[in-house]
């Protein structure tokens, strides 16, 4: 099983050197994926940073140049690259640019491929399934460029996307990951707290997804990790707010607007509930429910009186409801 293993890992070293490759040097590649890149605002050497590629737009172009190099139609299958289908073979990521997903450790697990055409009725994104390397809950991407950096200063930025990961590297903010548009998990949590205990998320402005953010954000604190929150303009995301903006105009941003979460949370719980009794008792018994997830009882008792100031409620009804929930955890 090992031994498969290490072949899954080599098939993706070759496609990601391939797609890299059609990108750099084919005229298709140059023509189609690199002018898309270049657009979008990235340098040739964040390219070459990132492994970024193209895979031609026929159908079985990678999978002939893998098997003609001897790698296994099992292998090829078992990473996804290739979908076979009655006795055809497809290239799964076919017209796509690439995106190598890299381990903490640099080795590659498994690609995002987006579509160039956004007209198309296709998915914009496509993702390599899962094997036996690659555990969509248990990476990040770009963790492996931003560790150092992570750890160093001691915060991580935690953003929705592959673009938006790039182009705050490549304006110098390069601390900062992606949890790839899924749910965060406990497991992604946990690497991220390998190199520090600060992260901040970065939301999309456009509301969508923020609400079931906030639920994931539950398992942050959860882990003890202390989570600022901060959202976008409207209709800005982090890769099109850093394109705009220089470093500097980029971390002023983040420190002028990042805001603690339970905080955050409260106000914006407050300000949807209005005078509503009703929804008023749901916002507190939430807010309750999130500090109850903080295992550390110092920070619960800070975050009990700032909650009772911002929802103009009684501190001792928060503790109550508190410890009636932490009784029911046992
Ligand atoms: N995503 C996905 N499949 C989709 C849409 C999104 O896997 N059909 C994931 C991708 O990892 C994407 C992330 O969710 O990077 C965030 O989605 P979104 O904000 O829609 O995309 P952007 O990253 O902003 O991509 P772009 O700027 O290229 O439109
Ligand atoms: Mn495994
Ligand atoms: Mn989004
Ligand atoms: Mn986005
Ligand atoms: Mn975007």
């Amino acid at each position: 099983i090992a031994d498969e293993r290490e072949s899954l890992y080599l098939v993706n070293k070759f496609a990601a050197e391939y797609f890299s490759n059609q990108l750099l040097k084919t005229s298709q590649g140059k023509a189609i994926g690199l002018s898309y890149f270049k657009e979008r605002g990235f340098t040739t050497e964040t390219i070459q940073k990132f492994q970024l590629g193209y895979s031609p737009d026929q159908w079985e172009a990678f999978t002939q140049e893998a098997l003609s190099k001897s790698y296994q139609l099992t292998f090829l299958e078992k990473t996804g690259l290739t979908i076979v289908k009655e006795e055809k073979k497809f290239d799964r990521f076919k017209g796509r640019v690439m995106f190598p997903i890299h381990s903490m450790s640099g080795r590659v697990l498994g690609f995002g491929g987006r579509i160039l055409d956004n007209t198309k009725k296709a998915a914009k994104y496509l993702n390599s399934p899962e094997s036996d390397i690659y555990h969509k809950s248990k990476i990040l991407y770009g963790i492996y460029f931003a560790k150092q950096a992570i750890a160093k200063q001691d915060i991580c930025y935690l953003v929705e996307g592959y673009t938006d990961v790039i182009q705050l590297h490549q304006r110098g903010v390069e601390n900062v990951v992606a949890s790839s548009g899924t749910a965060l998990t406990p497991e992604q949590i946990r690497l991220i707290k390998r190199l520090t205990n600060n992260i901040t998320v970065l939301f999309d402005g456009d509301a969508a997804g923020m609400r079931a953010s906030l639920r994931g954000i539950d398992l942050i604190l959860e882990q003890d990790l202390n989570v600022k929150v901060c959202a976008f303009p409207e209709g800005e995301d982090p890769d099109s707010f850093a394109k705009k903006n220089n470093q500097e105009q980029i971390q002023a941003f983040l420190n002028e607007n990042a805001q603690d979460f339970i905080q955050y949370k409260a106000s914006l719980l407050v300000e949807e509930a209005q005078n509503d009794p009703i929804k008023r008792a749901e916002t507190i018994r939430d807010m309750v429910g999130s500090i109850s997830k903080i295992p550390d009882a110092i920070k619960q008792e800070v975050y009990i009186k700032t909650c009772a100031k911002l929802m103009d409620i009684s501190e001792e009804i928060l503790y109550s409801s508190l410890a009636q929930l932490m009784a029911g955890k046992q």
